[in-house]
């Protein structure tokens, strides 16, 4: 079979007729012009190899998505038989399909018991704005429709279109306009950047209280819904202290406030566990997903809802008026099928949890605990972040860390190895079928870029 797209340009005239039509995520797109993007024609298991042959290392999965690595035949051919017997259908004519209930069930027996019913999306952010109008619609059933605002975090993140940029704490996409009403937000938990001499569970605490604050500032009875990714991604992989989720969980419990994760990183196994939420130990009352839940081999999130919201959305709310054309899309649910019964029959997330995952974590603290340049070492399962520190003793941050930690990554690039810099930290998250000769190379070349950085910023 002769390949759709075809990868025999050359890489100047792939860049000049990209740079020509399209707008990139999150870049200055005159200087990415001017520089040129990296062409990505290949990937299988861990490595992508781009038009000049060269390999890179994948440690970011993608952007957190590729959670069964590159190459699946299982997943391709779930996809091409899909499309095959029925490639599109919808939801909104009194009518289902059997990939989505066969999605479902197979969802709904790896969640936890108290979760009952998914709204499909399409991508993360979707799944967040679907949240955002659940959660209002919740309380407008039990008649309490001034219970709306929503409280996220500084410096999180919960994607890029308008109700999800609101919900984050990314002010420079706030900056770029449009905010919507009845959002809030408080500090994130991130030990290491605060200014004082609290332990890490009494910081913890500090930043869970700050929740109660704010709702009391509020009021109790206009709070809808705390969200928050169970840890940190896009915002530089922080892990709260131990302290934190439970008295979060205690604060939303005590004041009727839904308590929502993000799931979208976090969920299909990344820390270990299913769900990121379980490996902090609470109970949210809705998950985001997506990214995972295909290993992105096809775009498809949703929105988890707990029992309880279920049935009063069920059995009290009548119409609900929301859908989108491609909710469930059989497609997208075949392959997540394929996807969640290799991550479950294979045994990944087990390996994750008791082997490759402890595996890297020790790695790294062995390499990095007492790096010049590094300050702590943090993570869990398949995803860690160093943080750049000038004085690890008394948590002192270089003041040029973010461009630090830019030209890691850049060296990183060169290296043939991916990983992220986002404020001072290095962060990583490889594919959750790593092996430990990968996880070895990777560790290994983050070491390399690492050493190279200090090394250029005169510390080593
Ligand atoms: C925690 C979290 N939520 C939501 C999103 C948005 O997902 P998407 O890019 O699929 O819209 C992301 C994306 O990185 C994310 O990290």
């Amino acid at each position: 079979m002769t390949a759709q797209v075809k990868t025999d340009r050359s890489t100047s005239d792939y860049q000049a007729l990209d740079a020509a039509h399209h707008i990139h995520a999150f870049l200055d797109q005159k200087a990415l012009n001017e520089e040129g993007p990296r062409v990505i024609v290949r990937g299988e298991g861990l490595a992508l190899w781009d038009n000049d042959g060269k390999r890179y290392l994948d440690g970011m999965s993608g952007l957190w998505c590729t959670n069964l690595g590159y190459g699946r035949k299982d997943l391709a051919a779930a996809a091409s038989q899909q499309l095959e017997q029925l490639p599109y259908y919808n939801m909104f004519f009194h009518t289902t399909h059997p990939a989505v209930v066969e999605l479902s069930e197979l969802l709904f027996s790896l969640l936890p018991g108290h979760y009952s019913h998914a709204i499909y999306t399409n991508s993360g952010s979707e799944a967040n704005e679907v949240l955002i109008r659940t959660v209002r619609r919740y309380w407008q059933i039990l008649g309490q429709p001034q219970k709306k605002i929503m409280i996220g975090r500084w410096n999180g993140y919960h994607g890029s279109t308008l109700g999800a940029t609101a919900l984050g704490g990314m002010k420079f996409m706030h900056d770029m306009g449009g905010v919507i009403p009845d959002v809030a937000h408080i500090d994130e938990p991130y030990w290491f950047a605060h200014e004082g001499d609290l332990t890490p569970a009494e910081f913890g605490l500090r930043a869970a209280r700050q929740l109660e604050e704010k709702i009391l500032e509020l009021g109790a009875e206009n709070v809808a819904a705390f969200v928050a990714e169970p840890f940190q991604g896009a915002g530089g992989m922080i892990f709260p202290p131990e302290s934190y989720w439970p008295e979060i969980q205690r604060i939303c419990r005590k004041y009727d406030v839904l308590l929502c994760a993000d799931e979208v990183i976090g969920g299909f196994g990344r820390t270990g566990e299913w769900f990121a939420h379980q490996h902090f130990g609470f109970e949210p009352d809705t998950l985001s997903i997506a990214k995972g839940l295909t290993s992105g081999y096809i775009p498809m999130g949703g929105l988890i809802l707990s029992k309880r919201m279920a049935q009063v959305l069920v059995e009290q709310g009548g119409v609900f008026a929301h859908g989108l054309t491609y909710s469930g899309h059989p497609v997208a649910a075949a392959v997540a099928i394929a996807n969640l019964k290799a991550l479950r029959d294979e045994g990944i997330v087990t390996q994750v949890k008791q082997d490759t995952g402890p595996y890297l974590q020790r790695c790294l603290r062995e390499v990095f605990g007492n790096h010049p340049l590094i300050g702590e070492v943090q993570g869990t399962g398949l995803v860690a972040a160093l943080q750049f520190a000038e004085d690890k003793s008394t948590r002192k941050r270089f003041a040029n860390e973010n461009d630090m930690a830019w030209r890691c990554r850049t060296i990183g690039f060169e290296e043939g190895l991916i990983i992220r810099s986002t404020l001072g930290r290095m962060i990583m998250a490889p594919a959750l079928v790593a092996g430990k000769a990968e996880i070895d190379e990777l560790v290994d070349k983050t070491r390399i870029a690492v050493d190279r950085t200090a090394r250029e910023y005169g510390v080593l």
